[in-house]
């Protein structure tokens, strides 16, 4: 039997900062940003809440949603690019602060695919029978990740903020992913299905590891020793390297690749497809996979003007806002996809549940 989305529930911000902000505080544009990545505006939390907090947050909202008590839950699965510590991951973090009581809880880090990767863990911990109820949590702070001082974050906040000509051009120099990104956190909640041709019925991940440097962070590492120095900040090496055209290529071509994987695995086709709930990481990407597919933005659709990419976020958040919007339904086919550093990619077939969406 597919495992089941009973419930789900996000956690998002208050800050927004538009594009327009952005523009106070480097050399872009609303229209730049718009054209090239279909981002308006992006959320970010205050200084001192961490992905753990907002992935608790998006668990006990799940839970709600789903009429699960949080000590029903047998495992817990995390996935962040972000996590409040370099060791250990936030998945203690957010079992405490959920209530969850000592169960298993896994920290995977797949970035953009690491929902997807915990879809499938929590698919096969249910299908094994480990576990009957699962929650998995994507959740992202980008805000710590971006090269900004604490003097351009007041004026980014600020309607009226200015920053001075060295942070202006500090800023510029970093702006080709920081603009890209926002912070939130979207979970759902597992449970076995009671029919085969319901739930998860099939996953296709993978992972292309000759090419890690499509975008990763050189610095910071347990292979250097002391494994953070002051070279590290000096040479700004714990800083994201970006081959934003390397990654949109690749996005484009192996997203559709893993989708009709999955449907070949299922026997069934693209037209059996009612949604696609793909990575929200530029909306040309998700233009080029509507192409691919032939199929329109109500299929395939987009939230990214209104979050950026929020990495491990992006599929949780985007399928809950469909689900409470009514654009899921009974009986609908939902095909996930994501594709993001590692480079790990891949997508999962899901029948919802005639009985619930
Ligand atoms: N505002 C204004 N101009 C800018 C900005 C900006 N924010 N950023 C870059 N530019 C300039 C560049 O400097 C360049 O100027 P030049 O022609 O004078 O040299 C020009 O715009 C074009 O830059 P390109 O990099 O060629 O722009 P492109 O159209 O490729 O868009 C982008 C760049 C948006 C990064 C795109 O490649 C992209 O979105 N790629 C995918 C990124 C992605 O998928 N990330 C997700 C993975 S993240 C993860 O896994 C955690």
């Amino acid at each position: 039997m597919g495992s089941v989305i009973v419930g789900t529930g996000i956690s998002v911000p208050e800050n927004v900062v538009s594009n327009h902000d952005l523009a106070r505080i480097m050399d872009t544009t609303d229209d730049w940003i718009t054209t090239r990545t279909g981002v308006k505006e992006r959320h970010f939390v205050d200084p001192g809440v961490g992905a753990s907090d907002l992935a608790a947050e998006a668990v006990t909202a799940a839970l709600e949603d789903a009429a699960v008590s949080a000590r029903d839950v047998d495992a817990l699965v995390t996935a962040t690019m972000t996590p409040d510590y370099l060791a250990p991951g936030i998945g203690g973090l957010v079992q405490a602060a959920a209530g969850l009581g000592h169960v298993a809880a896994y920290d995977i880090r797949q970035q953009c695919s690491g929902f997807l990767y915990g879809l499938d863990l929590a698919d096969a911990l249910i299908a094994s029978g480990r576990a009957e109820t699962v929650a998995v949590v994507g959740a992202e702070v980008h805000a710590g990740f971006l090269p900004w001082s604490e003097g351009t974050w007041r004026a980014v906040l600020d309607p009226t903020g200015s920053v001075s000509d060295e942070e202006y051009a500090r800023n510029t120099e970093y702006r080709a992913w920081s603009v890209l990104f926002g912070d939130g956190a979207g979970a759902m909640i597992l449970q076995r299905g009671e029919r085969a041709d319901e739930g998860i019925q099939a996953t296709s991940l993978h992972t292309d590891g000759e090419s890690f440097e499509l975008i990763w962070v050189p610095g910071i590492g347990f292979k250097s020793r002391p494994y953070v120095s002051a070279r590290d900040l000096d040479e700004d090496r714990h800083l994201p390297r970006m081959d934003g055209g390397g990654l949109f290529r690749r996005a484009v071509r192996l997203m559709p690749e893993a989708a009709q994987a999955v449907l070949d695995e299922t026997g069934l086709g693209l037209d059996d497809v009612d949604l696609v709930v793909a990575h929200q990481a530029n909306d040309r990407i998700l233009e080029g996979v509507r192409k691919q597919f032939g199929m329109g933005p109500e299929k395939v659709p987009s939230n990214i003007g209104a979050y950026g990419n929020t990495t491990a976020a992006t599929l949780p958040i985007l399928y809950h806002e469909l689900r409470k919007s009514g654009q899921v339904v009974p009986g609908h086919l939902v095909c996930f996809a994501a594709f993001g550093a590692g480079a790990h990619y891949g997508a999962a077939l899901y029948r919802v549940p005639r009985a619930v969406s």
